[in-house]
């Protein structure tokens, strides 16, 4: 199904997975801050991408750069000169647009006028500040719109210290910066977001069979985390669209509720930024092949994700709604890797005699699960809230507990219930939750 992005946006204020910024305050467009259960999620989708292109990786590290880098690194990588979108701003009621988003390049959309727009002039997306106390030229200082860059600067540092051949991937996590014109669509598009990227350096007649293998690598990342197979696609860049570095690109697009629209990038880079960062640093940034006795620029190919805009698309995928017993239940069916919450403990009521007993059984597994007790409301709306949370699996701990040492297992998918021995309920768990 596909869900209204007013729905995820109230589920998301509702139950806590994203509030606005500077709320208390008004506001801030476009800004977005994660509540405890959007800051699991995000956090959870971060750990899943760097399991499958780290962890399960012998040819693949990781690494963890500075925001704030050396300006010439913008310089040299192209950025300074070329990052940048064409803005135009409308005479008649002053909005400005990005005028490669406009349905209509010579309509306002905001105020509907026609060859009402200024003439398009390029806007740099990156923000800057200043290091130390005096804001000068020459301690101007850009914050990162891109994390590859961290990665193409200690590109030779990783490979000989960690002794890498071709071929070879660095990852990195981390907050990126855009000066987006328009920022938009909930946390789609904002200013400041997380980007999950990997430069794959390969021999140059090797780049298209790495574009092709990571592609299929992370479309099927995307399927094995559930996502339904309907809402992705992947789609070729226009030779218009490319980046000022790339060679070929591909989206791997989701189908939004505004229609498709990008999730992810994969490009090939060839050697544009090493071989701009050994010019610019005088640095031999080539690899040395010894058997060959050759030296050379190694081709880049780079899977580019926002952790954030992925976030969303997963909790717009997992949306669901069904009739059960005359009413609606929303439930998000998150995999158990993403979900916020993984368990939940219930106690039937909140008498002493299953209270101590079952904060206690709580208190087990969290060592093992992330997990939410709950002692609020009725048993049937505490099972509605870990549906519309995601919680795979809600264990209720009731009168029966104490005599047979089980309790109930609800599934959240399919509402059916087991009766399990608190003795194997760590197995039953980890069997279900796919963590053995
Ligand atoms: N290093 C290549 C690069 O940065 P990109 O296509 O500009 O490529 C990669 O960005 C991914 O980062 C996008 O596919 C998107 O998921 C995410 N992203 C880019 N700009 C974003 C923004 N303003 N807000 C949220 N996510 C963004």
């Amino acid at each position: 199904m596909t869900v209204a992005l007013e729905t995820i946006v109230n589920l998301s204020k509702r139950r806590g997975f994203v509030f606005q910024s500077s709320e208390i305050y008004g506001g801030i467009r476009s800004t977005y801050d994660y509540g405890p259960l959007g800051a699991a999620l995000l956090r959870n989708v971060k750990d899943a991408w760097w399991r499958s292109m780290v962890q399960y990786r012998d040819n693949v590290v990781g690494l963890d750069s500075a925001i704030i880098q050396a300006r010439t690194v913008w310089q040299a990588s192209g950025h300074e000169d070329t990052f940048t979108d064409p803005l135009v701003e409308c005479r008649n009621c002053n909005a400005r647009h990005r005028l490669d988003k406009l349905d209509d390049p010579d309509r306002c959309p905001t105020c509907g006028k026609s060859g009402t727009f200024t003439e398009p002039m390029q806007f740099n997306l990156m923000f800057r500040t200043h290091t130390g106390p005096v804001e000068s030229d020459e301690n101007m200082v850009y914050l990162r719109p891109e994390t590859a860059q961290g990665i193409f600067i200690n590109y030779e540092n990783v490979r000989r210290t960690n002794r890498m051949q071709l071929p070879f991937g660095i990852a990195q996590v981390g907050k990126s910066f855009r000066n987006e014109i328009t920022p938009g669509q909930f946390v789609f598009r904002t200013r400041e977001f997380d980007q999950m990227e990997m430069e794959f350096f390969c021999r140059p007649e090797e780049a298209s069979r790495w574009f092709a293998y990571w592609q299929e690598q992370r479309l099927n990342w995307y399927l094995d985390l559930g996502m339904d197979k309907d809402k992705l696609r992947i789609r070729p860049h226009e030779e218009d669209e490319l980046s000022h570095y790339a060679a070929e690109t591909v989206d791997i697009e989701f189908a939004f509720p505004w229609g498709w629209d990008e999730l992810e990038g994969l490009a090939n880079r060839t050697d544009f930024d090493l071989k701009a960062h050994s010019e610019v640093s005088g640095q031999d940034l080539r690899y040395y092949d010894a058997e060959a006795d050759e030296r050379f620029f190694p081709y880049v190919i780079e899977p580019a994700a926002g952790a954030t805009r992925l976030t969303f698309a997963f909790l717009m995928d997992a949306y669901h709604t069904e009739e059960v017993g005359g009413e609606t239940r929303v439930v998000l069916k998150l995999h158990p890797h993403l979900a916020p919450y993984q368990v939940a403990v219930l106690p039937l009521s909140k008498k002493p005699e299953l209270l101590g007993p079952a904060s206690e059984l709580a208190d087990r597994l969290r060592r093992h699960y992330m997990l939410e007790f709950d002692v609020t409301q009725s048993i049937g709306r505490r099972y509605r809230r870990q549906d519309e949370i995601g919680t795979p699996y809600v264990v209720t701990y009731d009168f029966d507990s104490l005599d047979d040492s089980a309790v109930t297992v609800r599934d959240r998918d399919t509402m059916a219930q087991d009766r399990v021995s608190i003795d194997r309920l760590t197995e039953y768990l980890d069997e279900r939750l796919k963590l053995i």
